[in-house]
């Protein structure tokens, strides 16, 4: 099907002229000569144009403020401007407003026809970008592990085979902010066990005296405060997907407790005194090393095995760092869409600091530094300033003469401020939340709320933090 055009032009000789053009060239054109007409097409459902090109003034008034309307009514497609008489302060708010280009008539041929491509091109991948991004929120295929590097194309091809075959048990690892959450929620809603529950179980979360009953569930007066009897979170996965996040945080004897369950599939709820049956598959997460937690004796052997009948291992973003070309102007998409902005023209000198950039909290780091940017943009560039990559932050090196700068003129907030201690503080011991605490004099509790508060919490879907 070709890509069609909407041509709206009073003109009769420059209108047909121009239709018969752009038909030349491959593409279907619909030509109206006044704005009624116009709307009736762009919000018709029978052409869905790529392109407007608009002469300025109309006999029913100014189509500029048919943009402004198209724009609200999230009808996508780029638009030219072409005008008789070249007024300045239109072609600034039509540039504003989001238009490709303003020109003055008479417009060359070749020059228009340059102009329709580059802006057609724009408009199909800001078509693509929009029809991911919908399809990413809506279901978890995949497609939904975004990356055009052979590594990212390595990981889809896998999640592919696992979908086929009915999981009992699998370990994803990775870096943190590699995608591991992701990952099982497209083993879940893709899966084959789609029509049950997917219950996560965010180990490093729990306080450890509660995680046991958390899973396995209790019946009444099975402990002090027990009161009536409850399912777990393994029962209630029953059908469906049994995600343990941060595996590694769970207590050695609890996994003893679990091992048993992968290999009966049944168990005892704390005081129960009937096996419960349980048919779910069991995803395991950690951004440590499973080996290296096996060899510290910190992660039981024989779990480990079992588990890694199959394993999904993420790599770091910093060694795909080609997949910026496909993350980016997503992200960009999504938070535009979603704070209502138009971001999209990154600069050269901000691409080559995106790319050096080695992202230790890789794909989620991303997503942050463009949510920040695209919230603090004031036009349609990505600031560079608001960047901050890494070396921006606060560099505490542990507790030896480290050091931050605070702006004291009012642009950063409290707020701010706190978060960027906590978030330095994290980075230099490689998030592990216990050594953070020490260094901020905080309890490991304290720290989670004020994580929690900041919105770098587990439950935000942020940081989350790891070796409590
Ligand atoms: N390949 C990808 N394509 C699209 N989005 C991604 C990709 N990888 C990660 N993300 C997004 O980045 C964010 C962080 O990913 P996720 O929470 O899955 O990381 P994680 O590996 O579970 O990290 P942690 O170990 O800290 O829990 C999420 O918003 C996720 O959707
Ligand atoms: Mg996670």
């Amino acid at each position: 099907m070709a890509d069609s055009m909407l041509i709206i032009e009073d003109e009769k000789l420059l209108g047909d002229e121009l239709k018969r053009q752009f038909r030349r060239d491959g593409w279907e054109v619909a030509w109206v000569q006044n704005l009624a007409d116009a709307r009736r097409v762009l919000l018709g459902a029978e052409i869905a144009p790529l392109l407007i090109l608009a002469d300025m003034s109309l006999p029913d008034g100014n189509s500029l403020d048919l943009l402004v309307e198209m724009r609200q009514a999230s009808v996508p497609g780029e638009w030219i401007f072409l005008t008789g008489f070249g007024v300045v302060p239109d072609s600034v708010r039509a540039l504003r407003l989001g238009a490709y280009d303003f020109l003055i008539k008479p417009c060359e041929p070749e020059r228009l026809s340059l102009i329709v491509s580059a802006a057609a091109r724009s408009a199909r991948a800001q078509r693509q970008l929009q029809e991911e991004a919908a399809s990413l929120q809506e279901h978890f295929g995949p497609d939904a592990f975004l990356g055009s590097s052979p590594a990212s194309k390595a990981v889809r091809d896998v999640i592919r085979q696992l979908l086929l075959v009915p999981l009992t048990a699998l370990i994803l690892s990775g870096e943190t902010g590699t995608g591991k959450g992701l990952v099982a929620r497209i083993l879940h809603h893709s899966g084959q066990r789609r029509r049950g529950r997917l219950i996560e179980v965010n180990c490093a979360a729990l306080p450890p005296n509660l995680i046991e009953s958390e899973l396995f569930g209790h019946e009444s007066g099975a402990f002090t405060g027990a009161r009536g009897s409850r399912r777990g979170r393994i029962e209630q996965a029953d059908g469906g997907t049994l995600f343990l996040d941060e595996i590694g945080e769970m207590d050695i004897s609890l996994q003893a407790k679990l091992l048993r369950v992968i290999e009966d599939q049944r168990f005892w709820r704390l005081g129960g005194e009937q096996q419960v049956e349980v048919d779910c598959q069991i995803i395991a997460a950690s951004n440590q090393n499973f080996e290296a937690m096996v060899s510290h004796g910190s992660f039981r052997a024989d779990l480990y095995h079992r588990l890694n009948v199959l394993s999904v291992e993420l790599p770091p973003l910093r060694s795909r760092i080609e997949d910026l070309e496909e993350l980016v102007p997503v992200f960009l998409a999504h938070f535009n869409a979603k704070v209502g902005k138009n971001v999209r023209f990154i600069p050269d000198q901000v691409w080559a600091r995106l790319k050096a950039y080695d992202w230790p909290g890789n794909v989620r780091e991303l997503r942050n530094v463009l949510e920040r940017c695209v919230l603090l943009a004031t036009d349609e560039t990505l600031p560079s300033h608001w960047l901050r990559l890494g070396s921006a932050l606060p560099t505490l090196a542990g507790q030896q003469g480290s050091h931050m700068t605070i702006a004291t003129d009012g642009s950063v907030s409290l707020q701010e401020i706190e978060r960027q201690i906590i978030d330095g503080v994290l980075n230099s011991v490689e998030q592990n939340v216990s050594k953070a605490a020490r260094i901020l004099g905080l309890t490991r509790g304290a720290l989670r709320y004020r994580l929690q508060n900041q919105g770098m919490g587990p439950d935000s879907g942020e940081v989350e933090t790891r070796n409590g």
